[in-house]
């Protein structure tokens, strides 16, 4: 693969895409800005090198045609105010209208295109459209490591139309997720919550044999407890996944499970009650990992030399069940390990907690880091080799 760094800027014009999938409240208020923050170096790296233009562009969320309410627009503007430029929004990502708008001398550096999955053709990584989305531009960087595990046509397709390399943050994203795969300083601790155990069974697996022990909380937990014939009255289980979890294991690897919760009525319960393993009831929930297990989980993560982490422990959104996620947490800045630590509901834990600055790598892929750490090809990264 080649980076940016390897590219000729000066004076060319420059495709850059990035994943600004920010969430936004209902007035278009950025809830967190993360990802465009850490996009910044590559967009000034190429200002600085002389590009003509810049021409950002991203997805946000999964509009049906042109939904306003999927609009960039407001990304737009909170861009300008962090890289403290004017950044001229377009109305649509292709087309000649927007094509002769960049062009016109004289205009600002950084231009932002609406929504690319306002058109269906990106999520069908359809050639035409990536053909003329090259044609706004000389070079083509990847910056969008958490939307090079989808098939799209701004990530994949678009390759074959454009000289293509990576960016600095893509970059920053395969070295530190490279550090906790490939001869990984061991104790190496996996710690996996979260609602879908089948969005996280190939990362299991993948690290069944490499990781010292993968601890496992929130609704993955239950499923794996069902597995083993335990009681979970009423909580999120994947009936379809048993039969594999049941399967799951290896010599060297420990499937740590939580030996204690906090269950509640329901998920949106006043009132967090505690229970052995076993002792859930039929009609409760288990939502969150009990005290016993959280101080047997930070005590794993103080011996460990490398951690990596993704989902919550707990239904976070209901803070009466937070407290097993934010242990885990506390424990893992603590720690003087190397941590990774990505997806989304856990970045929201983080960015509340104020530690950030105490993990070593936080990753801006949700679902691109799981595909990563767990082997599978990924279309944006195998396009730009
Ligand atoms: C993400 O938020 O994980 C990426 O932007 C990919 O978004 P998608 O799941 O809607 O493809």
């Amino acid at each position: 693969m080649k980076f940016v760094s390897e590219a000729e800027i000066k004076n060319k014009k420059v495709l850059l895409r990035v994943d600004f999938n920010v969430d936004l409240d209902e007035n278009g208020k950025i809830l967190s800005d993360f990802r465009m923050r850490a996009a910044l170096a590559t967009i000034n790296y190429l200002i600085e090198n002389g590009a003509a233009k810049v021409i950002v562009a991203s997805h946000l969320g999964e509009p049906k045609g042109k939904e306003e309410k999927f609009s960039l627009r407001p990304v737009a503007e909170h861009l300008s105010q962090l890289l403290n430029k004017p950044v001229s929004f377009l109305t649509d990502c292709v087309g000649e209208e927007i094509k002769k708008e960049i062009n016109q001398v004289g205009n600002a550096a950084v231009w932002f295109l609406e929504n690319l999955r306002f058109h269906p053709e990106e999520k069908n990584n359809d050639e035409e459209f990536a053909r003329e989305l090259a044609s706004l531009a000389d070079i083509y960087v990847n910056d969008a490591f958490g939307v090079c595990h989808r098939s799209n046509a701004s990530v994949s397709a678009i390759t074959k139309f454009l000289p293509s390399f990576g960016g600095l943050l893509l970059k920053k994203e395969l070295d530190n997720l490279n550090k906790v795969m490939v001869s990984p300083v061991k104790p190496l601790v996996l710690i996996l919550g979260g609602a879908k155990i089948s969005t996280k069974l190939p990362l299991i697996k993948s690290f069944s044999g490499l990781a010292d022990k993968i601890l496992l909380g929130g609704a993955i937990a239950n499923t794996f407890l069902k597995a083993n014939n335990f009681a979970v009255g009423q909580s999120l289980v994947e009936d379809e996944m048993l039969s594999e979890a049941a399967q799951i294991g290896s010599a060297e690897t420990e499937l740590v499970l939580p030996g204690d919760f906090l269950v509640g009525e329901s998920i949106s319960a006043s009132r967090a009650i505690a229970r052995r393993l076993g002792a859930v009831g039929e009609k409760e929930w288990i939502l969150d990992i009990g005290p016993a297990s959280a101080l047997m989980y930070a005590d794993i993560i103080q011996k460990a030399k490398t951690i990596i982490w993704n989902g919550p422990m707990g239904y976070c959104e209901n803070p009466v069940f937070g407290e097993g996620t934010k242990k885990v947490l506390e424990a893992i800045a603590a720690s003087s390990a190397f941590s990774v630590i990505g997806g989304g509901d856990t970045l929201t834990v983080l960015e509340k907690s104020g530690l950030v600055e105490k993990i070593s790598f936080v990753s801006t892929g949700g679902g691109a880091m799981l595909s990563y750490l767990a082997n599978e090809e990924m279309p944006g990264l195998k396009d730009l080799n």
